[in-house]
């Protein structure tokens, strides 16, 4: 029994499952009580600089008071109301907001509730387009080794089948075409030889693919890749070429973080299908939402079922929605070119130099994105308890120490987690 009112660790560790972690020997949990601007506050009193954002989501900082005011002020109207039927002013301003700041040709959304099903949305639309201009041989997928898109079936059938262990699930899990990651860096020159490899495997698979998923300009949780504008650029061609639709999952780098609003615009494209989730709600709420073209809705409704055959109970919640307006004002009235640049110089100046430690094989920025890629994996327990005693939260993950922090927060902010990221190497 817990008999000081603290957070019961000990429930926690037998009863909860956290991310990722084993029943039998999970990773260590710290008691959260609180979190404000960049901080997250234990229950010993201590208090930590937040350098993940809560897994890139959080924009604007903890607990704001005008995101906190819009939640409150949403929630003496209605919390939720089912969308089947029915609509609510936050919705219809999300969505014209929504329209104004993606590509153009993006003009129609489906809200979700999180990033793994809005991808699910993502397959079912390109799916069901096929499937009503009477092609039904369009049913695989072709993505990028080193991806991530969700852990839900479909999602995580297009992650990197080693990351995600598709060995577990055989027989159950769709197999799909996988290209080798792309290779030239963002801000190198580019290696043209990549375009031919991905051109075999257009060449090879277009008669029974669906789309191509990706996210843009950087991979993610695969592994934290930038790669060159120009491979985006080819792929777009490819999947024109080709007659293969273009999936952008723009769940981790949209609304900002890699220094456009959405990573697309690095190569001046436009997908057919835009998946978005995260900052969309500063961090506040889940939400997440599908958008695409005239010509894909339109398809879809065109088809056999003549629906988009999705309906999730809690989509385009108002309280989500609510906040998603408020924190894009929020962004949009801020002069946020200017922060990521100020990030993005800060994290150059400071965390470049780590790359001439012997523990470390490579240090990589773009925009609020700071990467340190060590030789060696990386102990997350202890890595995460030294870090603990200097101020400090970081998830790293493989060989991967890196930061992407609220945008709110301030150089010196920044230097005191690269400081601490220094005492480990
Ligand atoms: C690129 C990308 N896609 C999809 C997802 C899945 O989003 P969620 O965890 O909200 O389901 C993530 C989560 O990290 C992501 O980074």
């Amino acid at each position: 029994m817990n008999i000081n009112n603290t957070i019961d660790l000990d429930f926690d560790k037998n009863h909860l499952w956290h991310p990722y972690t084993s029943m039998i020997n999970p990773l260590p949990v710290y008691p959260v009580t609180h979190a404000s601007g960049v901080h997250i506050y234990l229950e010993n009193g201590e208090k930590l600089l937040d350098g993940m954002a809560s897994w890139w989501s959080v924009l604007h900082g903890y607990n704001h008071p005008i995101l906190n005011e819009a939640i409150k002020e949403q929630v003496d109207q209605m919390s939720h109301v089912m969308f089947g039927g029915l609509t609510h002013r936050p919705a219809v301003e999300l969505g014209k907001k929504l329209i104004e700041i993606t590509p153009p040709s993006l003009t129609r959304i489906f809200f979700a509730d999180s990033g793994s099903v809005a991808v699910e949305v993502a397959i079912k639309m390109a799916m069901q387009y096929w499937q009503s201009k009477g092609i039904n041989t369009k049913n695989k997928l072709m993505a990028l080794s080193k991806g991530y898109h969700g852990d839900t079936f479909a999602a995580m059938s297009v992650c990197d089948p080693v990351n995600s262990m598709h060995s577990l699930y055989k027989g159950f899990l769709p197999e799909h075409y996988f290209v080798p990651a792309p290779t030239s860096r963002f801000n190198d020159a580019f290696d043209g030889s990549e375009i031919k490899v991905l051109e075999q495997h257009f060449a090879e698979h277009h008669n029974d693919v669906a789309a191509f998923i990706l996210e843009p300009i950087v991979q993610n949780a695969g592994g934290m890749n930038f790669y060159h504008a120009n491979y985006l650029k080819a792929v777009r061609e490819l999947c024109n070429k080709y007659n293969v639709l273009l999936i952008c999952d723009e769940i981790a780098t949209g609304f900002g973080r890699t220094g456009k609003m959405f990573a697309v615009e690095h190569a001046d494209i436009e997908p057919d299908i835009l998946c978005i989730g995260k900052a969309i709600t500063g961090g506040y709420m889940t939400l997440s939402a599908t958008l695409t073209s005239d010509k894909i809705a339109l398809g879809i409704s065109e088809g056999e079922a003549g629906v988009m055959m999705h309906g999730p109970t809690f989509m385009a919640n108002p309280l989500a929605c609510a906040v998603a307006n408020k924190s894009i004002e929020l962004l949009l009235e801020s002069d946020w070119q200017n922060t990521i640049s100020r990030i993005e110089t800060c994290l150059k100046t400071h965390l470049t130099p780590l790359v001439s430690y012997d523990s470390v094989a490579d240090v990589r920025i773009l925009g609020a994105i700071g990467v340190v890629e060590m030789k060696h994996p990386v102990d997350v327990a202890a890595v995460q308890k030294h870090l603990i005693s200097k101020g400090v939260w970081l998830r790293p993950f493989g060989k991967l120490i890196y930061m992407m922090p609220p945008y709110v927060m301030q150089d010196e902010e920044l230097i005191q987690i690269i400081d601490a990221i220094k005492t480990m190497l």
